[in-house]
């Protein structure tokens, strides 16, 4: 793997449950994020995907330092940013930048475009010197595709994926290395969402970004990414790289959040088999002991119930050199091909590609 930008070890956020409006009592904790571990190489695309509450946009939050950790480490070039304050804290926050779910909430609209795109400027003058900030603004609005002329315009004048656009601007306005992108494109039609992603390859090459790139679901995620993680109820449950997770997935919950993708082709989607999850997802604040994943899990036992599974190459793979030698938090981990390889598009992409 590339050179690591990014390395998050043991990242925690618990929420305290309290009671009582005068004298607050902490009842309990909603543990929206619960022991994250991942590492983002240099120029490289972080896939993070899981269903709503799993805790993806509070990971977002605090690798761009918008909220602290309850515990853990998140060195940026090999600096704990956790612990840094002040004008250590300010230089850190310039180089990790994050693009908003929604477009139409997170763009001020009593601002222009112009100052939206330009407003990082007042607090880092000097990445752009008042006289110039006019000048990169219309730059910048150029590079993601809009003319340079709506700088005078207000966000209401635009569409969702053209504020998506001003959006990633801003991001960009620092000249960051990394990017954090919650969810860019769900709020967006589906076809606009393939220009977002298409425009967000070509910056990245352009300026050479690293990505961590959330998303809800699967099929969006595939497109961009070199690795993917898929997150249940706080926690990673299985990494690798696209090939190991979308063709040789070993966790019964990837599994299961695979074989639910739409498939184009109605003859693989007649012969694949679907994986139906019973129950809801368990609230963060009371998560199942040993695995967390066994209330849903098909293939639970009860061992599942006593031990939890480390995110780590399992047993039964560790002797193996082929793709599905990686890491999966499960007693149990077996491969299953949920699409079956003659299923693919023509370019090579499973079927599970949405577009
Ligand atoms: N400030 C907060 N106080 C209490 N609970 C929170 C707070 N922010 C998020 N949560 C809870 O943490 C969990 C994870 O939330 P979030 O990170 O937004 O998930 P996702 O982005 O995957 O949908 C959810 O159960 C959510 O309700
Ligand atoms: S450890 Fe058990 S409950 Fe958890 S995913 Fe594996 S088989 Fe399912
Ligand atoms: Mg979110």
């Amino acid at each position: 793997m590339a050179e690591p930008v990014l390395e998050v070890s043991g990242l925690v956020k618990h929420y305290p449950l309290t009671r009582g409006v005068l004298f607050k009592k902490q009842v309990g904790a909603v543990r929206a994020v619960d022991g994250v571990d991942f590492t983002l190489g240099r120029g490289e695309t972080l896939g993070i995907v899981g269903e709503s509450g799993c805790g993806k946009s509070t990971v977002a939050r605090m690798l761009c330092n918008l909220e602290r950790p309850t515990a853990g480490a998140i060195r940026y070039r090999g600096e704990d940013i956790t612990r840094l304050s002040g004008r250590a804290l300010k230089a850190v926050r310039r180089n990790i930048q994050m693009v908003f779910q929604d477009p139409y909430t997170s763009l001020n609209p009593r601002m222009t475009v112009g100052d939206i795109i330009g407003e990082p400027y007042e607090i880092h003058p000097e990445v752009a010197p008042k006289g110039d900030r006019r000048r990169r603004v219309r730059e910048l609005l150029d590079v993601v595709g809009l003319d340079p002329e709506y700088a005078n315009r207000y966000p209401h004048q635009f569409s969702g994926g053209q504020r998506q656009r001003i959006g990633i601007a801003r991001a960009l306005a620092l000249r960051p290395e990394i990017v954090v992108a919650d969810e860019p494109v769900s709020a967006l039609d589906v076809s606009v969402q393939a220009q977002v992603i298409n425009l967000m390859e070509r910056l990245q090459d352009e300026f050479e970004l690293s990505y961590v790139f959330i998303a809800h679901d699967l099929s969006i995620v595939r497109h961009i990414s070199d690795r993917v993680g898929v997150m249940y109820l706080g926690r990673i449950v299985e990494i690798g790289t696209d090939e190991q997770i979308y063709d040789h997935p070993t966790h019964p919950y990837t599994q299961a959040l695979l074989s639910a993708v739409p498939v184009p082709d109605p003859d693989a989607r007649e012969r694949r088999e679907r994986i139906l999850l019973p129950g809801d997802v368990p609230s963060p604040a009371d998560i199942p002991s040993g695995c967390r994943f066994r209330t849903r899990c098909w293939k639970a036992r009860e061992r599942c119930a006593l031990e939890v599974p480390p995110l780590a190459v399992p047993a039964e793979f560790r002797h193996d050199t082929g793709p599905a030698a990686h890491d999966s938090a499960c007693h149990f981990a077996a491969e299953l091909r949920v699409v079956p390889p003659g299923e693919r598009d023509a370019d090579g992409d499973s079927s599970t590609r949405a577009y």
